[in-house]
């Protein structure tokens, strides 16, 4: 065996029953620390939490702890100013910590890892990686939610061609339509915070898979660590990443969200909606059509769903058929995990500072509403009203429009007399409810489009969003 193999075997935290080196290639697909590494603060944060509890039960004397403790701290700020050396040998972010501790403070350190394996210690690591993600997201998410809310109160009185089947359907408020995106972006915050309480709980103590015949202190360490409380059960507490998966199902549906938004900024950006105006800094052009202004941000966001869903269903698929308790394959948790967050927050991020930018054109969102016959509902509402069955309403209006588009009109622009030929029951006073605005006040109803509707709604997202 040459010198470097027998260092290779050596220097394994777990090389004891070894008797030869690590195939190459086994060493290089096995190891995660050039991903895992980015778990470090989180590793470092619950090895101290896992040492005081072994002072506390008399396991280290508390020079021993103080020695590991300040051993750790000094391993992260190494790790923080960019000095520590992440070695591939020792395989992923624990061994390469811990190894570095037991070289600063000597045997001591290699005290550290009693009552604990590694697979409570990664279950840990995530478990406080994605409780941190979650309220970054969160965040970011009232960020956005506030950008709609403000957007919505600027525009609540502008007339915006509501649509179904992308066709004019009734005119409805501008404002109205953000805040339709409020409250989808709601229901998302909701989900992540409920996703949360399942992810707060500590697993540290399950150790490899059966516990430990150490007399360890779960609840200590869940609390030292900021968890509601310890898990339940020592093989399910290393195996399932659940709340990974629940984690990746709810970015998927925010992206879900912010794709479908994406969308209509992509339509209504187009020569052919012309409804809104995104500012430079936030377009980009074409190497060779010099007349473009590209909605890349809002493409890339509506793309980058793809990917967040992929991840989803990575993490679904690798924990498909798993036998408890840890196996290696959820060591491929990470790179989906760690991508989806980063590519959730920068989506929310980009949005946050997009939609206040967002510059109405007025004039082309009243014209499309006007073309539309988009107050045709509001006609047939009107002859209901006299006394008409809705769905004879309904036919009257429907030969009303397709008189009015052969003459190439609106509704409201057909005389009283023309009218009446399609039904007695019109009078002088039906073109109120044929106008744009008074379709809108009409709708005045809890959840409808009436701007008096819309200002109460923003009221309550304000309130909403101070108390949280
Ligand atoms: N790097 C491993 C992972 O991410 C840590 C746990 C390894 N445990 C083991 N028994 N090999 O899952």
């Amino acid at each position: 065996m040459s010198d470097s193999e027998d260092q290779n075997k050596t220097s394994k935290l777990w090389g004891g029953r070894f008797s030869e080196a690590t195939n190459e290639f086994v060493q290089r697909f096995s190891a995660s620390v050039s991903f895992d590494q980015r778990l470090y603060k989180y590793d470092i944060e619950g090895s101290i939490a896992h040492a005081k509890m072994l002072a506390k039960i008399g396991v280290l004397n508390s020079e021993e702890l103080q020695k590991i403790e300040s051993g750790l701290e000094s391993i992260l700020s190494e790790i923080t100013e960019g000095e520590f050396y992440w070695s591939i040998e020792l395989e992923d972010v624990h061994m390469n910590i811990e190894t570095a501790l037991i070289a600063k403070i000597g045997d001591i350190g290699k005290k550290l890892h009693t009552g604990r394996s590694r697979n409570d210690q990664v279950a840990t690591d995530i478990r406080l990686f994605v409780r941190d993600e979650i309220d970054s997201i969160c965040k970011l998410i009232k960020k956005v939610q506030k950008a709609f809310v403000n957007l919505a109160e600027r525009e609540a009185a502008t007339i915006f061609p509501g649509s179904t089947h992308l066709q004019p359907a009734q005119p409805v408020s501008f404002g109205h339509h953000m805040l339709a995106w409020f409250e989808m972006l709601d229901r998302d915050y909701e989900r992540f915070q409920d996703c949360r309480k399942r992810v707060n709980k500590s697993p540290l103590g399950a150790a490899a898979l059966a516990g430990t015949t150490f007399p360890i202190d779960r609840e200590y360490t869940a609390k030292l660590l900021g968890f509601d409380a310890p898990t339940n059960n020592s093989l399910d507490s290393v195996s399932d990443r659940d709340f990974a998966i629940e984690l990746a199902a709810t970015g998927s549906l925010l992206m879900t969200h912010l794709s479908r938004f994406s969308e209509e900024l992509v339509l209504w950006t187009s020569a052919q909606f012309n409804y809104i105006e995104l500012p430079d800094r936030f377009c980009t052009g074409s190497s060779i059509m010099p007349q473009k202004k590209n909605p890349d941000v809002p493409e890339l966001v509506r793309g980058k769903t793809g990917r967040v869903v992929g991840h989803l269903n990575s993490l679904l698929n690798l924990m498909k058929s798993q036998p408890l308790a840890y196996n290696k394959d959820n060591q491929e948790d990470k790179e989906p995990l760690f991508d989806l967050v980063d590519t959730v927050k920068d989506c929310l991020f980009a949005y946050s500072e997009m939609i206040p930018a967002i510059i109405c054109n007025k004039e082309a969102m009243l014209a499309a509403t006007q073309k539309g016959f988009a107050t045709a509902t509001d006609l047939a509402d009107y002859l209901v009203k006299k006394g008409l069955p809705f769905r004879d309403a309904h036919e009257v209006v429907g030969k009303s429009v397709s008189f009015a588009i052969k003459q190439r009109v609106g509704l409201a622009e057909l005389s009283l007399e023309k009218l009446q030929e399609f039904s007695k029951l019109i009078e002088a006073d039906v073109f109120d409810v044929l106008t744009l605005e008074g379709s809108i006040n009409a709708r005045d109803h809890l959840g409808g489009t009436a701007p008096a509707q819309v200002k109460t709604a923003i009221m309550n997202a304000r309130t909403l969003l101070s108390s949280r």
